[in-house]
């Protein structure tokens, strides 16, 4: 079994100190064999903000896969917006914006979904789905395949309105004939799962989505601070949320999915 940590929009600038310290404890109880960070390290993608994220990913004694989000391109600083968006980014954090990690059991694909024209919203390249292609569809079906982005592709329950990535459809076609199981999100500071097919009909295997709400930020919308584990294996996805409850992080919700022939079915807990 691998077990992913998912975090996301730590939003440096705002977070919150305690709960930086929290979370670091917490990952090492966890021993995650990847720490995946969807995004939003930064508030307004300041230099010492990156300094701070820096900092705090040196401190995770795990592997490391990080996208950026769009907090992570200056908003107001137009020259760099436009001419180097992503220049601390590569500086500070890692120069791969598509970063990718594999072992023998899971392959996960980074994909920027930022983008300096439509700064709140995200797109997918068409060399991105490419890429997806030549990276994840020569993988043998007993690999896990797992896409980490910043912005959606699966709407929070209830508010199906948000605009979702730029060519999410083109993209999870790409995700569902590469046998792509997992997709990780966040951007929208709310934690939730679900399968894609719920949203997009054109989509006949069922792929998961896990959101992950922000996880040591103040910008919290209506819910703790929190993040994801997820553990998985061939047939198997359990998802836990670990919330922030003022003191430390504990697992607050958790729903476990096995697969039945081309669909992940949501068993009734653990066994
Ligand atoms: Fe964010
Ligand atoms: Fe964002």
């Amino acid at each position: 079994m691998t077990t992913l940590a998912h975090i996301s929009d730590l939003h440096f600038g705002t977070e919150s100190p305690e709960i930086v310290e929290g979370l670091l404890e917490d990952l090492v109880s966890v021993e995650p064999s990847l720490v995946a960070v969807s995004g939003d390290l930064t508030q307004r993608a300041r230099r010492k903000e990156f300094v701070a994220a820096r900092l705090f990913l040196d401190r995770i004694p795990f592997p490391r896969l990080v996208v950026p989000g769009n907090h992570d391109i200056p908003l107001f600083d137009l020259f760099t917006r436009f001419a180097r968006p992503l220049a601390r980014f590569r500086r500070y954090i890692d120069e791969a914006v598509d970063p990718f990690f594999s072992t023998d059991a899971v392959a996960v694909l980074g994909m920027n979904t930022a983008r300096s024209n439509t700064w709140k919203d995200g797109r997918i390249s068409p060399a991105q789905i490419d890429d997806l292609r030549r990276r994840l569809c020569p993988l043998p079906p007993h690999v896990t395949k797992v896409l980490v982005t910043h912005h959606p592709f699966l709407p929070p329950p209830g508010d199906p309105s948000p605009p979702l990535v730029g060519r999410a459809a083109e993209a999870l076609l790409a995700a569902e004939a590469c046998g792509v199981d997992l997709v990780l999100a966040g951007h929208l500071h709310r934690g939730y799962t679900g399968d894609i097919r719920t949203h997009h009909v054109d989509i006949r295997r069922g792929i998961l989505v896990a959101q992950a709400g922000t996880a040591v930020s103040h910008r919290v919308r209506n819910e703790a601070n929190g993040y994801n584990v997820i553990r998985l294996s061939p047939q198997r996805l359990g998802f836990a949320v670990r919330s922030w409850d003022g003191r430390g992080f504990h697992e607050a919700r958790f729903v476990d999915y096995v697969k039945s022939g081309e669909d992940w079915q949501p068993t009734l807990g653990r066994d």
